[in-house]
């Protein structure tokens, strides 16, 4: 018998987080990676919810951080399952900052991760497909499978390493 499939809307997630100094260069302004360690956080419960099972990050996709986010914002990091595979999902997760007290909100950044649910060996295990509810899930599933499509194409083959000690511009 085929899974049933499951409403994007059933793997809804929600994070908030108040930035502390802690979590803050000398300028106040907060270390992306705060943002990020919140983005895989959120994105693993609604991966988890959608496939009922533990889930790890495979990738994650390019991250732009249009504005910068200071120590007494609360930032909220909303995630949904826009598509899945046999054993992967993609997520996609957007990060709003708040000033708690103006209540002036603004959207720091959005990006997509995609998780691979494992059993209990760490094996990839078959998940529930996605069943889109109405005019915008559909569309999500769309962009997310083109995306999916793009991620995993294979790639070139690498040049052969320099040998040790030569010349090379990785990393400059
Ligand atoms: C995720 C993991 C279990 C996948 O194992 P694997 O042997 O590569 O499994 P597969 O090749 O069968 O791929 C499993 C799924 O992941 C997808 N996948 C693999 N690499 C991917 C990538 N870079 N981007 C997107 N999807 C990817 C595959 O397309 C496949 O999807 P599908 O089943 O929906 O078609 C394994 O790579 C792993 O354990 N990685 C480390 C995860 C981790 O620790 N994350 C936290 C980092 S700190």
């Amino acid at each position: 018998m085929d899974t049933p499939g499951r409403r994007p809307a059933e793997s809804d997630a929600i994070m908030s987080e108040l930035m502390m100094p802690n979590h803050a260069n000398s300028l106040g302004n907060i270390f992306g990676g705060v943002v990020l360690s919140l983005v895989d956080r959120v994105g693993a419960v609604a991966a988890m919810r959608h496939a009922r099972r533990q889930c790890v990050t495979v990738s994650v996709d390019k991250v732009d951080f249009a504005q910068p986010v200071h120590v007494g914002e609360l930032i909220t990091a909303y995630a949904r399952v826009n598509w899945a595979g046999r054993t992967s999902m993609e997520v996609g997760v957007k990060v709003c900052a708040e000033d708690v007290v103006t209540g002036r909100r603004h959207e720091t950044n959005s990006c997509y991760v995609t998780y691979v649910a494992i059993d209990a060996d760490g094996r990839p295990v078959a998940v529930p497909p996605v069943a889109p509810d109405g005019p915008d899930d559909e569309r999500r599933f769309r962009e997310a499978a083109e995306r999916r499509a793009a991620r995993t194409r294979p790639r070139k083959p690498r040049d052969p390493d320099p040998p040790d000690g030569a010349d090379t511009d990785e990393g400059r």
